[in-house]
């Protein structure tokens, strides 16, 4: 037997042959990961080849060499995220979650007084609203991949990336920007942010501000129980600041 993945951090991934096995800690987020592999039949995705839903065990094709996207140059990176978001969106529904129940789901206000305070009660009041504004004014539902860092994109053969690890969820398209923007393994700064920002919406033609609101929300949201919660609220602050 192969040695498992070291980089797994709510699963269990064993490479056997051609193919790899996945075993997930049950989570909310993942709930939906075969449905995702499934819709995407192997499109711009690693395919699924087999699924035990009691035991939340994946099968799935493996990617080989399998080197993650962040080990790319930065700016090919974001052209190889720029190129698959679109192929990844697809309009569905059930059984995966809306972006408005997701965003109903997560109590950052809650999250915010329990932990302690850890930040500016500005960037509170700034998520809340940017989803209080955006959550009922969606264009178009689609597939989103809420996890789409480019440590989720490997280099595979049968084509040059593919996208693994789905935490699925359906929305505009603007919320799928989030993981990519807030993305630091491709530049930690202000400027390495709002170019993420500036170059995903112009290429695929989205709005702006939307996106920016969404990334900063999700941001926030995802940042509780992070280790690396410093630097995604300074990639929120200057989210919050970009739009003023
Ligand atoms: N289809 C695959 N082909 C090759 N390696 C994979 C594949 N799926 C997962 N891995 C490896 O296992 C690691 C963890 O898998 P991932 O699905 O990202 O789990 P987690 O949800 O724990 O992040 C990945 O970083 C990658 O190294
Ligand atoms: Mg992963």
């Amino acid at each position: 037997m192969e040695e498992p993945f070291a980089d797994a951090y709510v699963s269990y991934v064993v490479p056997a042959g051609a193919a790899v096995l996945k075993i997930q800690w049950p989570h909310r987020e993942s709930e939906h990961e075969a449905a995702a592999l499934e819709l995407w039949a192997g499109d711009g995705a690693a395919r699924l080849l087999a699924h035990d839903e009691k035991r939340n065990a994946l099968l799935m094709e493996r990617c080989r060499p399998g080197t993650y996207l962040h080990q790319a140059d930065s700016d090919d990176a974001l052209r190889v995220l720029a190129d698959l978001l679109p192929r990844l969106w697809r309009p569905t529904g059930p059984p995966f979650r809306s972006v408005a129940e997701e965003t109903s789901w997560w109590t950052i206000r809650d999250e915010w007084k329990k932990t302690g305070k850890p930040f500016e009660e500005s960037l509170v009041d700034a998520s809340e609203a940017a989803f209080a504004e955006l959550v009922t004014s969606q264009g178009e539902q689609v597939l989103l991949h809420q996890d789409l860092h480019s440590g989720n994109v490997l280099a595979a053969d049968r084509e040059p990336w593919l996208a693994i690890d789905p935490k699925p969820v359906v929305g505009e398209r603007e919320f799928g920007l989030a993981p990519i923007i807030r993305g630091f393994e491709l530049g930690h700064s202000r400027r390495a942010v709002l170019r993420r920002l500036d170059f995903l919406t112009a290429e695929l033609g989205l709005d702006r501000d939307r996106a920016r609101g969404w990334a900063l929300g999700q941001t926030i949201a995802w940042s509780f129980g992070s280790k690396y919660q410093p630097r995604h609220i300074e990639t929120a602050r200057w989210l919050l600041e970009a739009g003023r």
